[in-house]
């Protein structure tokens, strides 16, 4: 693609170039937020102690959106006309994600989400955003996932789903897992719906329940699968739940309390590997935080890193020179796996399946794209 120039941003001067990163500190699915900038400090950390970007020390401004797209989009409005950040990471979930592309594309700023994974983040219609990039899978890869392991492995044929139509990544999965279950052979025997924050779910559960499915497809976040999950054993339910990344926060645990045992979720990492790419990792942040790092810790730092490489291979520090940059990103290490940009703007990564036992998450497979 060809540089255009630059209108706004691009406004790094003297010895400092600034960063943007807009997450959900507050709100319903906090902890996405909070791993991701704590995964983003470590990462700016680590350049700054390499010399920076171009032999600039690199700032962090982060600003919480409180989980709302309507905040994700006035942060990321500020932080490129006011701060004059050379780059946005985020957002996490991938409705807002889809608040801020617009507004990057349109002041040619690069935005780089960490964990979004619904294909119209990097895609309007036919056409590639220009200056959004992800580092992620995308859902109708995971979708495929976990309908080939219902099918193939788990060898299930009749199975409900329960979506979140508040939430685009929600309906975006429930609908990728849906066509591939259906080719499959499968039979979704029973749809309901529900919506971010609500707390009550025994309505759908027991309309569900009477359809007697034999898995329960909740492509959700961890605030409301998890009472999800308890509320469906209250009922007497004994089915197992399956779902994506969403899931993936120690919070699920806490609340479910076990009620999610014998179920399985796909993502993006998985602290069993035994790479030492991965356990140095594990060491490096453990060192800092006193816990281990949660999938969206180390996707934030993979985001940030492959942002910084990027800047730092650019032929100015424009937004312009800096999506040429992010555009030419080959192979690029990361600790949730390597990261080669397609013409898509999107990465190519395997997904790995998680099973919850005991309460707690155990590694189960790897699936290659
Ligand atoms: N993939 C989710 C979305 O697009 C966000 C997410 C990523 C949640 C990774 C947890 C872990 O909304």
């Amino acid at each position: 693609a060809k540089s255009e120039a630059p209108t706004t941003g691009a406004a790094t001067t003297g010895d400092t170039v600034w960063i943007g990163h807009i997450g959900s500190l507050s709100g319903n699915d906090a902890v996405f937020g909070q791993s991701t900038d704590n995964g983003t400090k470590l990462a700016v950390e680590e350049q700054n102690k390499k010399n920076g970007i171009k032999g600039k020390k690199v700032m962090l401004k982060t600003l919480d959106d409180q989980g709302k797209p309507e905040e994700a989009a006035v942060a990321a409005t500020r932080l490129i006309t006011q701060d004059k950040v050379s780059v946005l990471l985020g957002e996490v979930a991938s409705t807002r994600s889809l608040a801020m592309a617009s507004i990057a594309d349109s002041n040619h700023i690069p935005m780089v989400s960490s964990g979004s994974t619904n294909p119209r983040v990097t895609k309007d219609g036919d056409k590639t955003r220009p200056y959004v990039f992800r580092i992620c899978f995308l859902d109708n890869f995971a979708g495929t996932v976990m309908a080939k392991f219902v099918t193939e492995n788990l060898k299930l044929t009749k199975v409900a789903i329960l979506r979140d139509v508040g939430n685009d990544y929600s309906m975006g999965l429930a609908q990728f897992f849906r066509e591939t279950f259906q080719k499959r052979g499968g039979e979704i025997v029973a749809e309901q719906s529900f919506k971010s924050g609500e707390q009550d779910f025994k309505a759908q559960l027991t309309a569900i329940k009477g359809k007697n499915p034999e898995l329960i497809y909740v492509p959700g976040y961890y605030a409301e699968v998890s009472l999800i999950a308890r509320q469906a054993r209250e009922l007497g339910m004994k089915q197992p739940l399956a779902g994506g990344d969403g899931w993936d926060s120690a919070k699920l645990y806490e609340v479910a309390k076990g009620a999610l045992d014998g179920s399985y979720f796909s993502t993006h990492y998985s602290g069993d590997d035994p790479s030492p790419t991965v356990q140095d990792f594990i060491t490096r942040y453990k060192a800092i935080y006193n816990t281990p790092p949660d999938t969206l810790a180390v996707l934030g730092y993979d985001a940030a890193k492959v942002a910084m490489d990027a800047m730092d291979r650019a032929t100015e520090l424009s937004g312009p020179a800096i999506r040429d940059a992010l555009e030419k990103t080959k192979d690029f290490k990361g600790v949730s796996g390597n990261v080669t940009i397609d013409a898509d703007h999107n990465p190519i990564k395997s997904a790995v399946i998680m099973t919850i036992e005991q309460n707690k998450a155990k590694y189960t497979a790897t699936v290659q794209p």
